[in-house]
């Protein structure tokens, strides 16, 4: 089928009490690796890149590789971009007919993150889902890191998520990009957060959470898990083996094939995980 909205895939999983897994693609591996395991599990998803992972290739390509691939598939999935930190970069990802944005202005003041969001909310209209961020993750993506990392303060996200009009709240509760030790979502501020606001959550940093916690995110709100880390990890880790196997090794069609099965392992672990339903 198409591309469908950010906001088709929040509704079904909203409805069948499901977590969308939120997968970063990079290349055409990561692409069918990552499709070929929402194939096999049914559950509507986000495939998302970040600005930094389109200086490749640009949001164009990925549109067409992702949407040309899912023109085989039955379940529902959106293309959507992962901290987008300019609106610039909102721009880019919506004339390139990406479904769903983030707008992550998560380092500015309050008044500005508002500001910035807000207008990422008006370029986007009611079609395109948005998430929006409070409170700024830590830890690396890409060798990015905030500046300052900060925890979502429950106390502002009512009035956030209202003057912005986000449909999707990314939070910081504890957990980190990357693989932190000490990565642990605070259940405790979680809670907190879900009291103060009925908008869906979204949980960045999957690759480094205990999957003890990733299977009870359900039940506080959290609609999308990101996972990036993993899939990266998975691809090269595969590419590295094969060149450790045989330095060779010259089929690279062999050698991408199995980065494709290593991803979908990956990706097909955490959807089961995130919904231990399923
Ligand atoms: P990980 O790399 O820790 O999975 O985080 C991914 C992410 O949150 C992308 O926005």
């Amino acid at each position: 089928m198409p591309l469908v909205s950010g906001h088709d895939v929040i509704r079904e999983c909203t409805d069948r009490g499901l977590v969308a897994g939120a997968f970063n693609t990079t290349n055409i591996e990561t692409t069918m690796g990552i499709i070929d395991a929402v194939e096999r599990v049914g559950v509507p998803t986000f495939i998302q890149v970040a600005p930094t992972n389109v200086a490749l290739s640009g949001y164009e390509y990925i549109f067409d590789m992702v949407a040309r691939r899912l023109a085989e598939t039955a379940v529902p999935v959106a293309l959507h971009l992962d901290h987008g930190k300019s609106l610039d970069a909102v721009e880019s990802a919506l004339a390139a007919d990406f479904t769903s944005i983030m707008i992550d202005a998560s380092e500015e003041s309050f008044e500005e993150n508002v500001a910035t969001s807000a207008r990422a909310r008006e370029m986007c209209g009611s079609a395109i889902a948005l998430e929006a961020e409070l409170g700024s993750i830590g830890g690396k993506e890409d060798d990015v890191a905030p500046e300052y990392a900060s925890t979502t303060d429950p106390a502002q996200v009512a009035d956030f998520v209202t003057a912005v009009g986000c449909d999707m709240l990314a939070v910081s509760v504890g957990n980190v990009h990357g693989y932190a030790p000490n990565a642990r979502i605070d259940f405790d501020l979680l809670e907190r957060v879900r009291a103060a606001s009925a908008v869906p959550l979204v949980i960045h940093g999957g690759s480094g959470l205990p999957e003890e916690q990733l299977g009870r995110l359900a039940a506080f709100g959290v609609v999308k898990v990101n996972v990036a880390s993993d899939l990266r990890n998975a691809m090269i880790r595969s590419f590295g083996e094969a060149y450790a196997a045989n330095p060779n090794e010259n089929s690279l069609i062999r050698v991408s094939l199995d980065a494709v099965s290593a991803i979908a392992e990956v990706v097909e672990r955490r959807i089961r995980v995130l919904n231990p339903s399923v």
